[in-house]
């Protein structure tokens, strides 16, 4: 296998950084070498400057995306953490209901939009519609925007079809939910109809403006984060507590915090269960 030296280890880092926000530091050398070793060969490059010079120079954007593709970690599962799910049911939509329903004195349908702002290959934001899906019974009374964003257009395309395999449907689902919303389809099992269309998925990128994606009452921001150095985190925080309305839930991953990364965020506790709201 090809090694990567210090100096090319160092330029992939600020350029992947550059590119994704990702941040990489000195001791992932073999991950860098290990991850991109069959895109070397498929580029026909002999040594890692070469590639790093075609990416940022030749490539183009489709070799760009390849090199995201394959450093961006894209785990996730359906239902991931369970207490994210139980609050939006238990405690989250319940009180947004209550706020919109009140504001908008009943005539009209009542809005509800949730991100899912890195939703890799979509089971997170899917299983926000399911919990929707279930909560709600009836959705006539409801105009529902879930928006699935990732940097990722594999992911995306992944998410988009709403297809998982066995082990995929394994982690997180449960029995009932699996056979209410999925069809087996020889070979996968798709998400059904009614769930697919409450859903929409955009490629973004978390380091570049996101102002055109407008403004949401509930934003999932989960796993993605931690991926950044602490200046881009606190600039990701920062963009999408423009993007959320002021009564707004943020909801960040069961081992982040918000503490010394933005002091707009306050805390707020549902039994064993945080979120975010701005102050
Ligand atoms: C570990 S997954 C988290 C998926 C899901 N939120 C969860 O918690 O299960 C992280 C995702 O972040 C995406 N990502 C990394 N950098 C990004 C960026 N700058 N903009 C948007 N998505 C990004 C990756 O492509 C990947 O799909």
């Amino acid at each position: 296998m090809v090694k990567i030296t210090q100096e090319e280890h160092d330029l992939f880092c600020q350029y992947i950084q550059a590119l994704s926000g990702i941040h990489l530091d000195g001791s992932k050398a073999y991950l860098l070498e290990t991850r991109l070793a069959s895109l070397l060969e498929q580029e026909r490059c002999t040594c890692f400057a070469e590639l790093y010079h075609k990416a940022k120079h030749l490539g183009g954007e489709t070799l760009r995306q390849k090199i995201i593709d394959r450093i961006s970690t894209n785990e996730t599962l359906f239902f991931r953490d369970k207490r994210p799910f139980e609050l939006l049911q238990h405690k989250i939509i319940p009180d947004l209901i209550d706020a919109r329903k009140a504001a908008s004195s009943g005539f009209f349908p009542t809005p509800i939009r949730i991100w899912s702002a890195a939703c890799s290959t979509g089971q997170e934001i899917y299983s926000v519609a399911i919990v929707l899906r279930e909560l709600l019974q009836d959705l006539n009374g409801y105009r529902i925007q879930l928006l699935g964003t990732d940097l990722s257009n594999t992911a995306i395309a992944r998410a988009s079809r709403g297809e998982y395999n066995q082990f995929e449907i394994k982690r997180g689902l449960s029995e009932d939910t699996l056979k209410k919303h999925f069809t087996f389809n020889g070979n996968a099992w798709k998400i059904n109809d009614d769930i697919r269309a409450m859903v929409s998925f955009k490629k973004t990128n978390l380091m570049l403006p996101f102002d055109g994606l407008g403004k949401f009452d509930i934003v999932f921001c989960r796993n993605v984060g931690v991926y950044f150095n602490m200046t881009d985190r606190k600039k990701l925080f920062s963009n999408i507590s423009r993007a959320m309305e002021k009564d707004g839930y943020l909801i960040i991953g069961a081992t982040e915090s918000l503490i010394n990364v933005d002091p707009q965020y306050e805390p707020r506790r549902y039994l064993r269960s945080v979120f975010y709201q701005l102050k």
